[in-house]
């Protein structure tokens, strides 16, 4: 059996300030990790909630080049946007850092340090790719180069993100540099090195690992299959101008940087740190102890220490983080690293270069009072234990089936019949049901509110939310039933009496709803509190059975909830429309990218006959979406080419362009026209004309080969 810890430490991914924030990353760890925090504090438990900006790693610095300004000013921008965006969302740090600040820079340093005096690191020289032209060495992701898997000639030095495959800046065939666009050198540096595989066989790190069992098995399964694969060491700084410089004397950590995963992490240390030191008295929400210090949280063994993440970030938290804590020797290890999955949108993955997100803060725009419907909806397809996906449809239809006609329909009709029967004011009950059949109903409502108030409460322990979510319906659903089964509306001519029985229990339901509703739907639960007029409600009182007594007074009632409207779906997909139609591709991964036709003869090629043209003229084709239809200009002659590019290329756009033509396939008859030959295109799914740029000083009707 688990001991009943004394407090908990929970923490949420801390996001990189390079961009604002999405449902994506709201669903993968900083909603759950909030409605368990919650949670554990409605019930009166002791526990902090960390979370903070990463403001060093290259794709801070990327994002800097691409932007024209400086790393400073990126981290500046998206602090402030990232710490506003979860606070729209009721996503309720108790500290959110950021780890650009001085306390950051000193902890994570002296961290380094420690190990470094005892002796942990390995040093290692290494080649690595170096820009002359720029005299600095390039990170992975400054190195860009055709993928020796797929062929992609825009792959990353760490990754190939057409397909998938994890890469070394080595393995790419004619590497660039992101910074000059020269060829890079590889060159001598010295760096430190983490040897993971050693301490893999510690006694210590297999102890540690049995706590593995206990954890979803998404987690299980990639932590094992490392291990099985055994661990490599790992270069612990590198060479790079922004981060936390290396805490070594001398001229061979100058130009170094801590790598960005070893600081970051250290970034929950740190913000705990500065919270305790801001808060010079802190009130930790039922803290066991009078003067609880960062060290209670990162230290004492009571503690649980819980990080939330998305799958991305596995490997960091369940095994690199912790081997640094063991090595460090003060810290408690994670009890829990509950990961999510990845969250989908409209069929495609979420991404931040091809704007194919749902932004926060332009939801926001949108949606302006509707911040517990996304946490709802998100929540109930949230990626638990596999990818899922969101869709606006299916937004609409949870928010309208499920928060409007079932929660938001039950407290409304409750209330409503209060307000027009008792004015408000909460009856006495003279005379106890009597008919068989309202016995009956009831005793069935407050079976089922019981036992789903009980299982959400066991998901909730269990971090279960999707499940946990779902018994709180359950209960509302409840209470539908039992007015559906009772009809009080009816019932009140004939049996007034009976009525304010009914009321009276389905007012109990509403309190209840209102306590389980905080995790999930916070602004919801102020509100019903309020309507209700007991600010006072808590989770305590969650398996009472009187929480609304007679003669209280209700509030004024609202609705909770509004329909999302068909417009409201067809305004956001349009946008996504317009997303994809500048992307000029479909949000569809080309799966078959690396898999390459048969071989053909010298002489099977030779038989083609491209040419190069110039599009003269581009019109639409009558009802047909995708074609237009082109004159094209081989110089020695005009011909009619037919071409489904409409979706990608406005006709004006086209006109002037010099193309690539297969100037000997044979005529085709397309809706009617001879199309008579064929342009070269390329991109995902073809979308993109191969032209011969217009630089390109070249006679009309010239021989490509
Ligand atoms: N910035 C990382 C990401 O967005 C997460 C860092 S989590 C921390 O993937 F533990 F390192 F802080
Ligand atoms: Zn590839």
């Amino acid at each position: 059996m688990r001991k009943e810890p004394k407090r908990y430490l929970v923490t949420a991914a801390l996001p990189y300030a390079n961009g604002p924030v999405h449902i994506g990353h709201l669903a993968g760890c900083y909603l759950p990790a909030d409605i368990y925090v919650r949670f554990l504090k409605a019930q009166g438990k002791d526990v902090i909630f960390i979370c903070g900006s990463d403001e060093h790693g290259v794709p801070i610095t990327l994002k800097a080049k691409n932007e024209g300004i400086t790393p400073q000013q990126v981290v500046d921008k998206y602090d402030g946007i990232m710490k506003n965006a979860f606070k729209d969302f009721g996503i309720d740090f108790t500290y959110y850092g950021r780890t650009s600040s001085k306390t950051h820079h000193d902890t994570a340093q002296e961290f380094f340090k420690n190990l470094y005096d005892k002796g942990i690191f390995k040093e290692e020289i290494t080649q690595q790719y170096y820009d002359v032209e720029a005299s600095q060495f390039l990170a992975d992701r400054y190195i860009t180069g055709t993928c020796p898997r797929c062929g992609n000639p825009g792959a990353y030095g760490d990754q190939c993100e057409k397909c998938g495959t994890a890469l070394s800046p080595t393995d790419l065939i004619n590497p660039k540099s992101a910074l000059s666009g020269n060829v890079p050198v590889l060159k001598e540096t010295k760096n430190w090195f983490l040897p993971m595989g050693e301490i893999q066989q510690t006694e210590q790190f297999q102890n540690y690992i049995k706590r593995f069992s206990q954890w979803k098995s998404n987690i299980k399964g990639q932590c094992n299959s490392w291990l099985t694969e055994g661990l490599q060491s790992r270069a612990m700084t590198r060479d790079l101008d922004w981060g936390v410089p290396v805490p070594i004397e001398g001229p061979e950590a100058s130009g170094k940087v801590l790598y960005v995963w070893f600081d970051a992490p250290i970034g929950y240390i740190s913000a705990t740190k500065e919270y305790f030191e801001i808060n010079s008295n802190p009130i930790a929400i039922g803290s066991q102890i009078p003067n609880p210090k960062w060290e209670t949280y990162w230290q004492d063994q009571d503690t649980a220490l819980i990080h939330f993440i998305g799958k991305d970030n596995i490997v960091f938290h369940a095994i690199i983080f912790p081997m640094m804590l063991m090595a460090h020797g003060d810290f408690i290890l994670p009890t829990n690293v509950p990961a999510n999955e990845f969250l989908n949108l409209e069929g495609d993955k979420i991404s931040t270069s091809r704007n194919w997100a749902v932004w926060l803060h332009e939801y926001l725009t949108d949606f302006p009072d509707k911040q517990d419907e996304l946490r709802y909806v998100l929540t109930s397809i949230a990626p638990e234990t596999k990818d899922s996906e969101f869709t606006w449809k299916d937004f609409q239809t949870r928010v309208n089936s499920e928060l409007v006609s079932i929660f938001g329909n039950f407290v409304n009709r409750v209330l409503v019949l209060c307000e027009k029967y008792y004015a408000g004011l909460v009856p006495e009950i003279n005379i106890k049901l009597k008919d068989e059949k309202l016995i009956k109903a009831r005793q069935t409502c407050m079976d089922h509110v019981a036992e789903s108030l009980q299982q959400m409460q066991l998901n909730l322990e269990a971090i279960k939310l999707r499940d946990a979510q779902a018994e709180f319906i359950n209960v509302a659903r409840a209470g539908n039933k039992y007015l559906a089964d009772t009809e009080p509306w009816k019932l009140i001519k004939t049996d007034a009496e009976s009525v304010k029985q009914i009321l009276i229990d389905a007012l109990q339901i509403c309190a209840k709803l209102a306590i389980a509703a905080e995790p999930f739907l916070p602004h919801t639960s102020a509100k019903l509190k309020l309507m209700l007029n007991a600010k006072d409600l808590d989770w305590k009182g969650l398996f009472n059975e009187t929480l609304i007594g007679s003669n209280q007074q209700l509030n004024k009632s609202e609705i909770l909830y509004k329909q999302v409207e068909d417009e409201d779906i067809q305004k956001q997909l349009e946008r996504l429309e317009r997303i994809k139609k500048a992307n000029h591709l479909e949000p569809k991964p080309n799966e078959t990218l690396h898999e390459v036709k048969a071989d053909i003869s010298y002489e099977d090629f030779d038989k083609l006959d491209l040419r190069v043209g110039k599009i003269l003229e581009a019109i639409k084709v009558p009802k047909a979406d995708k074609l237009l239809k082109l004159t094209v200009d081989l110089g020695f002659e005009k011909r009619t080419i037919l071409s489904g590019i409409a979706e990608y290329y406005k006709p004006e756009e086209l006109v002037g362009k010099l193309v690539t033509v297969v100037a000997n396939l044979a005529p085709r008859k397309i809706r009617g026209i001879e199309s008579q030959g064929m342009l070269l295109m390329a991109g995902n799914d073809f979308g993109k004309l191969l032209s011969v740029g217009p630089e390109a000083d070249i006679e009309l009707g010239s021989i490509v080969k």
